[in-house]
């Protein structure tokens, strides 16, 4: 069952935070959220299949593998929410795992319609599922699950694919903390968290050969062209995929191979391009697992149980919010 998407859009919140990323000085910024427009879902989806990057495959083994140990670790009336579905197919062991006991509603929580879109088409023949798909922010959408769950329904928040790595430490723990304070004790969330890796898997995996992560990269700028009347040039930019030893991050970048101006109509916005100057485009935290550990705890939350995945080093993270929230 499927019923309509909860809609909720700011548009001129892009606007604005595209000003601010290209005013930032001397490092440029765009947010990564932003690279999920529908070409944006779809290039990632192809980025998902590609040889070099292992984590999707990673975290859907795990979540394959464990599925019914995660089913039975959870209340008998359970609520699941999503933040970032993406276009679902992950969540299906989970999902069918839960509904083999009850009938369970699912809340995906996803700022690209398409992806929602994929994603309510992909599980929809799950029996006894109920999905409800809310078109919003991940903490306004939490926000909105929780204030309208039943005093006796847990809840079991899904938060996959290491989607957590976006957010550059300490931004990491204080995103955990304002999740956990939507919880009440003894909910759960399901973390999946890349783990680090040698340099030699996690440059190619964002720096693919095919180009796909180029394109995904890139289309960032032809968003902003499309919906903010900017005339960026993309044959003037160039992806970059580094590591940032110091952060433990694979860094995306657009650098621009010569000095340019590029005006961006609807935030009444000129900026200046200097050769070999970048734009950094993304963030993905490569986590050590004592790190997570330590992450889960001071955003109040207890690690439950840790599977790891050794083909493509990956966590999936069982945490229990603990009784009161730290801070
Ligand atoms: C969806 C955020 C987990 O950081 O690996 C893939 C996004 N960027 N290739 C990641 C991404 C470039 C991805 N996450």
């Amino acid at each position: 069952m499927i019923i309509a998407p909860i809609a909720h859009s700011c548009s001129s919140d892009f606007a604005s935070e595209v000003a601010a990323g290209l005013t930032m000085n001397p490092q440029k910024e765009l947010p990564s959220k932003y690279l999920y427009d529908q070409l944006g879902s779809r290039l990632f989806d192809a980025i998902c299949e590609l040889p070099e990057y292992g984590l999707t495959r990673a975290d859907e083994r795990l979540l394959r593998k464990h599925a019914g140990e995660i089913a039975a670790q959870v209340p008998q009336d359970v609520l699941v929410c999503e933040l970032g579905s993406g276009s679902g197919g992950k969540t299906r062991w989970i999902l069918e795992a839960l509904t083999r006991h009850r009938k369970i509603s699912y809340f995906p929580i996803e700022i690209s319609p398409m992806a929602l879109t994929l994603c309510q088409r992909e599980l929809s023949d799950i029996e006894s599922l109920a999905i409800v798909g809310l078109e919003r922010e991940y903490l306004d959408g939490l926000r909105h699950v929780a204030e309208r769950r039943h005093a006796d329904q847990a809840m079991l928040v899904l938060f996959l694919g290491s989607t957590i790595g976006n957010f550059s430490d300490p931004a990491d723990v204080a995103f955990l903390r304002q999740v956990r304070g939507m919880l009440r004790p003894g909910d759960f969330l399901l973390l999946g968290a890349d783990l680090q890796k040698p340099l030699a898997n996690l440059i190619p995996a964002y720096d693919d050969a095919l180009g796909v992560t180029a394109a995904f990269n890139l289309n960032l700028l032809s968003r902003v062209n499309r919906e903010l009347g900017a005339n960026f040039d993309l044959n003037a930019f160039r992806h970059e995929a580094r590591f940032n030893a110091e952060t433990s991050s694979i860094e995306m970048h657009l650098r621009s191979v010569r000095p340019q101006s590029v005006t961006v109509a609807s935030a009444g916005l000129a900026v200046e391009f200097s050769e070999g100057e970048t734009i950094w485009t993304e963030n993905s935290h490569k986590y050590s697992l004592i790190e997570l550990k330590q992450k889960a705890l001071v955003a109040g939350f207890q690690v439950h149980v840790q599977w790891i995945d050794t083909e493509w080093q990956f966590a999936e993270n069982l945490l229990v919010a603990a009784g009161e929230p730290v801070g």
